[in-house]
């Protein structure tokens, strides 16, 4: 199964607009020997922090990447002060969104619930979902981590399924160990293989044959160094990078990384 390996930045609370339209600038010429097959064989979004996504946007027009977003709330409008919704996602050109971020989940208290609400919302739309699944380390030391999984990607999986989109375009699943994002600590390309195997299994249980061309993609503490070996893994089909997606040479060449590995693997 060929599925278009797709690499997205997650900026966090990190650059400026200015900043934005900098890196933009920089990261143009280093993607230039693969330009024409990003947005087609290869694909690559960014997820800056709100006040970014406009300059960011039209500093990346024609380039090929996508705008994502790093969260959306689930109403359409309303007194929800310091909320963003996917109304105004889509206005600004978004085409992602990541949803149940660990750091989400973990910082700001967001429930399965909530992502659930997120998800229904996204599918009621044209953008995609980013759904982040990982285990914390005591859960994983715990051997929770197939309980982990189950729970935090069925339901998604059941409405994913209900809905009359079809899931490669509606679904992206990341897989992020909570224990690997920021840490500096990356899971070994065994673990992850198993933990991706594992997601493929609740895909295709789900979603039937269209569970195998819905995209799973590696977070944590990736970084040029140690990409290439968990990127050439079955089942890992592209990258969900925090910290090495800040510098222009660093996230050009993961990449470029992906892109060959992909190639490798097809
Ligand atoms: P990291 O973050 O690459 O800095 O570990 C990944 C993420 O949180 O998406």
């Amino acid at each position: 199964m060929r599925r278009v390996p797709l690499v997205v930045a997650n900026w966090k609370m990190n650059h400026t607009a200015r900043a934005a339209e900098e890196f933009a600038a920089a990261l143009r010429p280093l993607i230039a020997p693969f330009a024409d097959e990003i947005g087609s064989r290869l694909e690559v979004a960014i997820a800056p922090a709100f006040p970014a996504l406009d300059r960011l946007g039209q500093a990346l027009s024609g380039s090929g990447i996508a705008l994502a977003a790093q969260n959306v709330h689930e109403a359409d409008s309303g007194a929800f002060t310091g909320e963003v919704s996917l109304a105004m996602l889509a206005d600004l050109g978004c085409r992602l969104v990541l949803i149940g971020h660990s750091e989400r989940r973990h910082l700001f208290g967001e429930t399965d619930e909530r992502v659930l609400a997120k998800l229904d919302r996204l599918l009621a739309s044209e953008l995609g979902a980013i759904l982040c699944v990982g285990e914390t380390l005591a859960e994983r030391e715990g051997g929770q981590l197939g309980r982990v999984l189950a729970r935090q990607l069925e339901e998604p999986i059941r409405r994913v399924a209900a809905s009359a989109r079809p899931p490669e375009r509606s679904l992206v699943v990341a897989y992020e160990p909570v224990w690997a994002i920021g840490t500096g600590r990356v899971a070994t390309p065994d673990l992850a293989r198993a933990a991706h195997a594992e997601i493929r299994s609740h895909l295709v249980a789900g979603l039937g044959p269209a569970g195998e061309r819905v995209r799973i993609l590696y977070g944590g503490s990736l970084k040029p160094a140690n990409a290439r070996s968990l990127l050439e893994q079955p089942d890992i089909d592209g990258a969900l990078v925090g910290g090495a997606s800040l510098d222009p040479v660093d996230f050009s060449s993961l990449v470029s990384i992906c892109r060959e590995t992909q190639r490798e693997r097809s």
